[in-house]
């Protein structure tokens, strides 16, 4: 609304999250006309900049997609004139005092709504938000604050973090980031299961065999070393990416899209989920090695890492969800830093067809007919089923036949019963429309056909051609 202004507040505006994705994020939302009318960006960090230090920090960052070249140098330098900086302390209530006095500038007395985005350490997430919500909350719109990952280290940090965030600020203004759950496909997964009738019938432990939540990256920690080697794969890919998708796989279906809806329906399998063994994780770590004339580092050769460290930059594990739905069915994890490839998809594994009949006659690859239905996360967004089919062999129907008559398998010849049947059904009509002397309707040559044909689809329910309405000859 035009009345309404919003001020989005970076905290942390140097680091390397805010340039890497935030900017280039908001600049983007900006081009698709999705940011309200009347908006400022604030990056805030301790480095003492001006605004056009800033402006050119983010310009560097900014890009547009491929289909959207056209005004782009403008775009950006609408966004640019939008953005604003001020420099200050993390735990400093008077830093975000003089936040407050530049943001109600730009506000003019309107109605105001403001964001903060933590792109920070988490050590001084609760500094922060104590001084913005003291400081600099919005006092006649909202306010709300986006925090990243890791929140905590285990459960009672990340409890302790919690009950310290909700000092100042209550549960909905706390927007906790989990960025897979931003990424196309794993949004597309609700849709998949809840708008398609093919799979949701199949989505349970009578079908599914077991499901793979797979993550991998093909480069180490470089330059992360220091935050990672805090945390460990486990914390920084299983417990909230993984978990995620894990969760939003086996819910049940939730009353509405609304976010709580969803949310309550999430929690609900991950409070079923079995507690997880010992025996049923591996963890790695990568080490250093030459390979076609490059060599590669090892997770310890990284400065920022101690050279005895024992966290893990590799981990599998098999979790079960103890309800009915998925009682016994593991659902693997396997999340790994410098691995062969760039990639997370979920694989989802059906049961073997039961009594399989191309067991029991041919002993061919179909032994173990199965089917898979794949939805890749990355590098490139896909949903595929994998389907046993025939293997095609002689090409020509004439070949194949005259050569099965030769050979005596008459599994493709009709048999004199069959034959039977098959007049059986027809007789009587064609009896019919030749004693009543039934007049064919008339079609233009090249048209359609008869529109009768339509009449009779439509008596049954039924529109020729594919779901969108179109017609196929
Ligand atoms: C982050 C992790 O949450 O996700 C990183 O901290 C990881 O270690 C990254 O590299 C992967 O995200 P994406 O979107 O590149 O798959």
């Amino acid at each position: 609304k035009e009345e309404s202004t919003l001020s989005i507040t970076v905290v942390g505006a140097s680091g390397d999250l805010a340039n890497k994705k935030i900017f280039p994020a908001l600049f983007a939302l900006f081009y698709e006309d999705c940011l309200p009318e009347n908006f400022t960006v604030f990056g805030f960090a301790r480095t003492k900049l001006t605004d056009e230090e800033l402006r050119n920090m983010i310009s560097k960052t900014l890009t547009c997609r491929i289909d959207k070249r056209e005004n782009c140098d403008d775009k950006m330098d609408q966004f640019l004139k939008r953005c604003f900086y001020q420099a200050g302390q993390y735990n400093s209530e008077e830093s975000f005092l003089e936040l407050d006095k530049k943001l109600k500038e730009k506000e003019a007395g309107k109605l105001s709504n403001r964001l903060f985005y933590l792109s920070i350490p988490p050590n001084i997430f609760v500094d922060v938000v104590r001084c913005a919500s003291h400081r600099a909350s919005s006092t006649n719109g909202w306010t709300r604050v986006i925090v990243e990952k890791p929140f905590g280290r285990d459960s009672e940090s990340s409890g302790e973090l919690t009950r310290c965030l909700k000092q100042y600020l209550t549960e909905d203004q706390i927007f906790r980031i989990d960025h897979y759950l931003g990424k196309e496909l794993v949004e597309n997964l609700s849709v998949l299961r809840f708008s398609n009738l093919v799979f949701e019938p199949l989505w349970s432990r009578n079908y599914i065999r077991n499901v793979q939540l797979i993550f991998s990256e093909d480069f180490g920690t470089e330059g992360r070393g220091g935050y990672f080697d805090n945390y460990g794969i486990i914390r920084d890919i299983m417990q909230n990416h993984l978990l995620q998708i894990l969760a939003l796989f086996a819910m049940e279906t939730p009353v509405s899209l609304e976010a709580e809806d969803i949310r309550n329906e999430k929690v609900k399998v991950l409070r079923s989920m079995k507690p997880l063994k010992l025996e049923d994780v591996i963890v790695g770590q990568y080490k250093g090695h030459g390979k076609g004339g490059k060599s590669y580092p090892a997770y310890t050769d990284d400065p920022t890492v101690p050279k005895d460290s024992l966290t893990p930059t590799f981990a599998a594990a098999a979790l079960f969800i103890n309800n009915a739905r998925w009682d016994g069915i593991p659902f693997l994890m396997k999340a790994g830093k410098a691995l062969h490839v760039k990639r997370a998809e979920i694989r989802v594994q059906f049961r073997h067809v039961p009594g399989n009949l191309y067991k029991r006659n041919f002993g061919t690859d179909l032994d173990k007919a199965t089917n898979e239905l794949v939805l890749r996360v990355q590098p490139d967004e896909a949903i595929y089923l994998k389907i046993n089919n025939k293997v095609p062999e002689i090409p020509d129907a004439y070949e194949r036949l005259l050569l099965d008559a030769i050979e005596g398998e008459r599994r493709l010849f009709i048999r004199s019963d069959e034959l039977d049947a098959a007049w059986a059904l027809f007789t009587p009509l064609l009896r019919e429309l030749e004693e009543k002397k039934i007049f064919p309707e008339l079609y233009p040559y090249g048209s359609r056909g008869p529109v009768g044909a339509h009449y009779l689809a439509a008596k049954h329910n039924v529109r020729w051609g594919d779901l969108s309405g179109e017609i196929y000859e």
